[in-house]
């Protein structure tokens, strides 16, 4: 078998599918994915082309390969125990894009293996998917490979979280007995080193959601991957991974700084493995543009790093080790195609090491040692569960990672109350929230000693010098990441908050760190401060930084500032020149403008202005910003705050033509800029004052098309045009007029009805004649209207009816006496007074009419038999 360097195989590799299969052969992708949320880093060399995957996105070839620098750590902790496992490695792959599919993919797979790597084909094997007859019959079709050699394996489907997968097809390379682990079922699949896996051939042809449905692709793709390092340990003939020249070199270094010889002892041995493999990831991460943070991948970043020292502690080295590591790394790909990047940026790398590596030791050594002790007590007591108690102290006193904790732990069989240590971290989290009260982050110190005159305010400037930074209301010289505080440039293009609009948000970035400016704010003499997050890296007074101002956020808030000016000036015209600006607040969402007027403003007063300010917008003219004396401005009709105090010099913002004022905010540079001008409010906020709240831009427009969705929508519901909606809902409110008249009449013609056959069921009660019934009425007037109706037919009538509701469990009662039944002593008050308490409720009313409510319909047909008793009572 011949012997390849890494950097020999990786050529080979992408030259075979380039140059002899027509794919089309692309750079590494960042390990930060690009427009994939769903991926802290990228972990596959297929991750950077899952748009092309799916379809979404079409690929500049059918076919392209690549050599992939990837990152995964769900397994760290096994990294350096087994022969294999590593935070970052280079994955080599082939693919297609509903190209070619598996009779291509297995049988390129098996030339580039036995032919440009020449490796013997009795000692591969292929694993299927078993119901994968097509892979079968591929793999059986290769010349020279063993028809006995293949495994069907249930589990040979490849996916890495939401995105395209499918079945497999992995190819294995037998190392021999002697690598083995002896046991009678030993073979493909097997845990030990015996069968190493060194290719995955994946038929990508499903697409799985978020929520884990798999959804059919639309074509059939190819997805490929070979770890570059397994297959140089296979073409070096060495036991595992870190034994290849592509990480070996750090081994080496490692050792030397140590003065600890590999292969003396198996314990050693992880620690010097774990820092090769650490040192090259956290090169190459930094060299994509990672910074240590406490989030997100800076954090993954810091978490090796982290763990790369302590086991340089592990090893005996008590000084600062790992910037020589980056050397060591640098010299592995001196040679390498798409690795110049680390050659360039090797001494920024190294800083950016350094400096974490510098914070890092102290606390590890004083955390140790605290553990320790905390392992010796725990364990006098009889446990071996850390306190949670113990655990947090160490993080949040001592800076000591909560993550290394837990793994000293484990390496002394002990573990950590993660609950109990959760709970911890999550009160403190409340803690903090609760004690920095949202205006006492950023105290202001006293800045005496700072020139603040020096200090510019520059719109375009695009690049500054930190001058001061402050946290907690104390200046300091740096800051880390997580840290909030105040820092002044000497230049900013910021706009600061004030006269009501809000200020600039933007990012700085430092050679070592990002930064978020998240508003921009005046000290009491002018001088422009950033209220500030640290999201990545660090920050020193005096550091360089770019400047970015988030330019979206800049042009909405000036765009509802300029639409602010339009709007006064058309008050003024519509409404009348009593309007004044009696307030302004001004940000990236809304303008909200106060102004005295004693009224409220009409609807139709509302719609000329708003029509007067977009007919402004439309005439698109450029806005003037000048220069001049208070006198001038004010003799030119500028319009001025009252009570406001201005300099001798005051800034003039006007449309020519429409609006002029003295501001000092920011504007667009033509009114077209605005786009769309609506009011969504006109309230009144005090005696006198009015309030306008209104909506610029991209807002203005998302609300306008919001309506139009309900309008089509109304449209689709109603089945007509949307031209035709308003017809349409005017004729189906006729329709519904009609129908309840309709229906009103049929009440009446079954009330009738109902009436006339009351007529049978008369009784003579004494002088009466009496009906007493239980009918259906829909409420108490058609129940007396019933009464009325069947009364009238009667000599000396007197009705008594009710009607029950079941599903409300209401009863209704009415009794109605005829003139004559009266002059007869009967008297319909007093009946009901007595039939009423039999249905749970009361009632009274004249003689001639009275009308009751109950909640017991099952007595009902009691309080009936009792009016008729109290009648018979009542008669003469
Ligand atoms: N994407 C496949 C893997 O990473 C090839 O194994």
């Amino acid at each position: 078998m011949k012997k390849m360097s890494g950097n020999e195989l990786r050529e080979a590799y992408l030259q075979f599918f380039a140059e002899k299969k027509g794919h089309l052969r692309l750079p590494s992708a960042s390990l930060i994915p690009e427009n994939d949320p769903t991926l802290l880093m990228v972990g596959a060399g297929m991750a950077p082309f899952k748009a092309y995957f799916t379809g979404k996105v079409k690929p500049p070839r059918g076919r392209i390969t690549t050599s992939q620098r990837c990152v995964r750590t769900g397994d760290i902790e096994n990294v350096g125990r087994t022969a294999r496992h590593q935070t970052y490695f280079e994955m080599l792959g082939n693919f297609s894009f509903g190209d070619y599919f598996k009779k291509e993919a297995i049988p390129w797979s098996w030339e580039f293996l036995t032919e440009v790597l020449e490796l013997p084909k009795d000692k591969l094997w292929a694993s299927i998917y078993p119901k994968d007859t097509e892979a079968e019959e591929l793999w059986k079709a290769q010349p020279g490979f063993d028809p006995t050699h293949i495994v069907k394996l249930e589990d040979n489907f490849w996916e890495i979280g939401p995105g395209p997968c499918g079945p497999d097809t992995e190819i294995f390379i037998d190392l021999g007995e002697e690598r083995g682990c002896g046991s009678p079922t030993c073979g493909v699949g097997c845990d030990c080193d015996r069968y190493l896996e060194i290719w995955n051939n994946v038929f990508t042809q499903f697409d799985r959601t978020e929520e884990g449905t798999y959804n059919d692709l639309e074509h059939k793709n190819i997805d490929t991957g070979m770890g570059l390092e397994r297959i140089a340990s296979v073409m070096q003939g060495v036991k595992n991974n870190f034994e290849t020249d592509l990480l070996f070199p750090i081994i080496e270094y490692a050792s030397k700084v140590s003065g600890v010889q590999y292969g003396a002892d198996a314990e050693t041995d992880i620690s010097l493995k774990v820092i090769a493999d650490h040192a090259r990831s956290m090169t190459i991460m930094i060299m994509d543009g990672i910074l240590p943070s406490n989030e997100g991948r800076g954090y993954v970043l810091r978490r090796i790093l982290r763990r790369a020292v302590r086991h340089g502690r592990m090893l005996g080295i008590k000084d600062k080790f790992l910037e020589g590591a980056v050397d060591a790394v640098c010299d592995i790909y001196a040679d390498a195609s798409d690795f110049e990047a680390l050659g360039q940026k090797k001494e920024y790398i190294k800083k950016v090491i350094a400096l974490e590596e510098d914070r890092f030791s102290a606390t590890l050594e004083q955390g140790i040692e605290l553990l320790d002790g905390y392992m010796a007590e725990t364990k006098a007591a009889g446990s071996k569960v850390l306190s949670g108690e113990l655990g947090f102290k160490l993080y949040d006193t001592f800076g000591f990672p909560w993550e290394l904790t837990e793994e000293i732990l484990h390496e002394n069989d002990m573990e950590l109350d993660k609950e109990a240590f959760d709970k911890e971290m999550q009160a403190q989290r409340d803690r903090a929230r609760a004690a920095r009260a949202e205006n006492e982050r950023y105290a202001i110190p006293d800045l005496q000693g700072i020139d603040t005159a020096a200090l510019k305010v520059d719109l375009s400037a695009r690049e500054g010098k930190v001058v001061a930074i402050w946290k907690d209301g104390a200046l300091v010289d740096e800051l880390q990441d997580g840290d909030e505080a105040g820092i002044i440039l000497d230049v900013t293009p910021f706009y600061a908050e004030g006269g009501g609009q809000v200020g600039d948000k933007g990012v700085l970035v430092t050679e070592f760190g990002r930064i978020q400016a998240v508003n921009a704010k005046k000290l009491p003499d002018g001088t422009v401060y950033h209220e500030c997050y640290v999201e990545e890296g660090q920050l020193k007074v005096g550091d360089k930084v770019e400047i970015k101002v988030d330019q979206n956020v800049k042009l909405a808030s000036a765009r509802n500032h300029t639409a602010t000016h339009l709007l006064q000036a058309a008050l003024k015209r519509v409404v009348g020149q009593q309007v004044n600006q009696a307030g302004s607040s001004v940000n990236a969402d809304r303008l909200r403008f106060d102004f005295t007027n004693f009224e409220p403003v009409s609807a139709q007063q509302l719609a000329d202005v708003e029509e007067l300010v977009n007919r402004e917008i439309l005439k698109g003219t450029d806005v003037v910003i000048e220069h001049m004396s208070k006198d001038e401005a004010t003799g030119k009709g500028a319009m001025a705050l009252f009570g406001e105090k201005y300099g001798d010099v005051v800034r003039v913002v006007s449309v020519p033509g429409f609006s002029m004022e003295l501001c000092g905010g920011s504007h667009v540079t033509n009114v077209g800029q605005i786009g769309l001008f609506k009011i969504i409010s006109e309230t009144g906020v005090a005696a006198g004052v009015r309030r306008i709240e209104a909506i610029t831009g991209q807002a203005a427009l998302d609300y306008a098309f919001g309506k139009m969705k309900v309008v089509a929508e109304a449209a689709a519901k109603l089945k007509c045009h949307e031209e035709d909606v308003i017809a349409r809902v005017d004729d189906v409110l006729a329709q519904s007029k009609d129908m309840q008249q309709q229906l009103a009449a049929i009440h009446a013609e079954q009330a009738k009805a109902d009436a006339a056959a009351l007529g049978d069921r008369v009784q003579s009660v004494g002088a009466f004649s009496v009906i007493a019934a239980r009918v259906a009425a829909n409420d108490m007037d058609d129940l007396r209207s019933m009464a009325d109706m069947t009364c009238d037919k009667l000599d000396t009538g007197v009705v008594v009816l009710a009607a029950v509701n079941e599903a409300e469990g209401k009863v209704s009662l009415v009794v109605k006496a005829s003139k004559a039944a009266v002059a007869a002593g009967a008297h319909a008050g007093k009946v009901i007074k007595e039939a009423a308490k039999l249905v749970g409720g009361g009632g009274g009313g004249r003689p001639d009419m009275a009308q009751a409510g109950g909640k017991n319909p099952a007595g009902a047909e009691d309080a009936l038999a009792k009016a008729v008793e109290i009648l018979a009572s009542q008669s003469k």
